[in-house]
């Protein structure tokens, strides 16, 4: 079978990796890939968000499976439009990629379903925002852009200074364009943060999986939040019992709800969590595999990837085997001085060979 990856990033690279593991693959090709793929199959230049160029290359070269990486092409709708041409292909359809496309309709399926959550309110107004903050009785108090915002729309606010301050660069700068047209005010949760994954067909659910993601800039945890700057897996607190609540409290209703809406999530649901005193509480859901999540979880994949994902797309996830291994693993990103603000691209990275030779065990993921 040939199969096309759709990204650009470390956790592609890992995808791709994997991948090339399956006896069932013929010829891999990435686009756009990076420099870490393009020894593992065939890099493209068609962007992961030109969808008819993806569609058109499919259609060409034979291409038995899609898989796509990151959520904008989800929230586009690539899936829907790859599902009418009859191309089968790995992922949520737009409608149900809202689950992180948009934090406004991720809280009323909570909300609906009953999912433990932060209480929220939502407001497209930069004055009706403020206002509330009076309203506001203990701080940190946490304000989102209600869209996409690559993992960087998030301020946690120890005063109400801060939050003015956020709601007005999202709101009247625009620092994070139509992504900040809503925005969410809501509870601090407190307590550890961990990221379970699952893959579902619709209606069955793999075992979960989980790995902790740091997403703040600086050492201890200091600083913006970026995209993810290293993650480990398995969680410390990660057990039976944990796995069993977060299905039957999270997980499970989800993929039961959206399916009870006409609205079937068949893909990765990744739930962010905070592991409160009072149980788990969503931070936010996204409809695919985490980066660098990812690059710690694969090396702890000891199924076939492509079965998985086939089982997924053809509705037989129930009787394909899903099995990780009880090891650990680690990563950590290295990033251009100056991320998540602006920052330059295109350095030489050194020392690698050297570093292979020492570690063997360890792997490279390559970002563009
Ligand atoms: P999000 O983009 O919604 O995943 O948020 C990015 C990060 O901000 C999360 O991974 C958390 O570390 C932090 N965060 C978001 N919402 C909350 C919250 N309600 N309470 C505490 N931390 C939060
Ligand atoms: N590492 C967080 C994410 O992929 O959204």
């Amino acid at each position: 079978m040939n199969v096309l990856l759709v990204g650009s990033g470390g956790r592609e690279h890992a995808l791709a990796w994997k991948i090339n593991q399956s006896p069932k693959l013929d010829r891999l090709f990435i686009a756009p890939g990076n420099a870490g793929t393009q020894s593992l199959g065939t890099n493209l230049q068609i962007s992961d968000t030109d969808i008819d160029g993806l569609l058109q290359f499919a259609k060409k070269n034979d291409v038995g499976l899609t898989i796509v990486g990151p959520e904008a092409p989800l929230a586009s709708g690539i899936v829907d439009i790859f599902t009418d041409a009859e191309l089968p292909i790995f992922g949520p359809k737009a409608a149900a990629a809202k689950l992180e496309s948009s934090k406004s309709f991720a809280k009323k399926v909570m909300g609906k379903w009953g999912i433990p959550t932060a209480s929220h309110v939502s407001f497209n107004k930069p004055d009706k925002a403020i206002a509330y903050l009076d309203e506001i009785t203990s701080f940190p108090t946490v304000i989102k852009a209600d869209g996409l915002a690559a993992g960087k729309g998030v301020y946690i606010c120890k005063n109400k200074a801060e939050a003015v301050s956020a709601i007005s660069e999202i709101m009247v700068s625009k620092v994070f364009g139509n992504a900040g047209k809503t925005l969410v005010i809501e509870e601090f949760l407190d307590g550890w943060e961990l990221s379970a994954f699952a893959f579902t067909d619709g209606n069955s659910i793999s075992e979960l999986v989980a790995a902790c993601d740091y997403k703040r800039i600086g050492e201890d945890d200091t600083g913006p939040n970026t995209g993810g700057m290293g993650a480990f897996s398995p969680p410390p607190i990660w057990d039976q019992n944990m796995k069993d609540t977060i299905m039957d409290l999270v997980i499970r209703p989800v993929i039961d709800g959206m399916r009870t809406d006409h609205e079937p999530f068949m893909g990765t649901l990744f739930a962010g969590m905070m592991i409160t005193n009072e149980g788990p509480k969503v931070v936010e859901f996204n409809c695919r595999l985490g980066d660098p999540e990812t690059q710690v979880l694969l090396p702890l994949l000891d199924s076939d990837l492509l079965d998985i994902v086939e089982s997924c797309v053809n509705g037989t996830l129930e009787s394909s085997d899903v099995k990780w291994s009880s090891n650990s693993s680690v990563a950590i990103v290295l990033a251009s001085g100056g991320y998540p603000n602006s920052y330059s691209t295109g350095h030489r990275i050194g020392g690698i060979s050297h570093r292979d030779e020492k570690t063997k065990n360890i792997s490279r993921w390559h970002h563009n």
